[in-house]
């Protein structure tokens, strides 16, 4: 589940900021399209890694042995959790604010809005978008962190056990 939601949430952000610098013209719709189905999918897959998480047992934290480094750790995962479901709640507000789901999913021929800023949705997925970009960052250093400095071998219990 882990690598699932890596996968998209990079593929919904990289579209994402391509397709923002594009026009608001009727061939932006398909970019729009794929983007929404991918965060929409992200949303689904984020809610059912979290249910799996709380109903299944789980390995103990990885400890670092620094007890702020390891609030830290606890806290970014949280953050991280909370800023993709941001991510995904904005953007469907936006979609409805602005009428996109119609407009994208529906066919209903009506043009796309003229800018996605007059929306306030637009500004809290433009804001989550680089908070996110930085804590994934930060989370990836800690993971290298635990790989190569604490050589505790972290990656390899982030796959099927044996
Ligand atoms: C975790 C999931 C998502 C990620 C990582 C993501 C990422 C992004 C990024 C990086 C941008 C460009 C932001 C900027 O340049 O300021 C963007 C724009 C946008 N996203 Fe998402 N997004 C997600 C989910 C969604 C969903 C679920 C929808 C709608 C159903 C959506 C609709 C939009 C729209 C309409 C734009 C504006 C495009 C424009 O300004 O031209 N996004 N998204």
């Amino acid at each position: 589940m882990h690598w699932l939601v890596v996968l998209l949430i990079a593929a919904a952000f990289v579209l994402g900021k391509n397709m923002s610098q594009l026009p608001n013209e009727p061939s932006k719709i398909t970019p729009l399209a794929i983007h929404m189905t991918l965060g929409i999918i992200t949303l689904l897959a984020v809610v059912v890694r979290l249910i799996a998480r709380f109903r299944l047992p789980q390995p103990a934290h990885a400890t670092t042995g620094n007890a702020f480094l390891d609030r830290l750790g606890k806290l970014v995962h949280y953050a991280l959790y909370a800023l993709v479901l941001l991510m995904a709640v904005s953007g469907i507000s936006l979609s409805m604010q602005s009428g996109l789901m119609t407009i994208v999913f529906g066919g209903s021929g009506a043009p796309l809005p003229a800018d996605f800023f007059d929306f306030t949705a637009r500004l809290l997925h433009g804001f989550a978008a680089p908070s996110l970009l930085l804590l994934v960052g930060l989370h990836i250093a800690a993971a290298l962190y635990h790989q190569f400095i604490l050589k505790d071998n972290l990656l390899a219990r982030m796959w099927h056990a044996k």
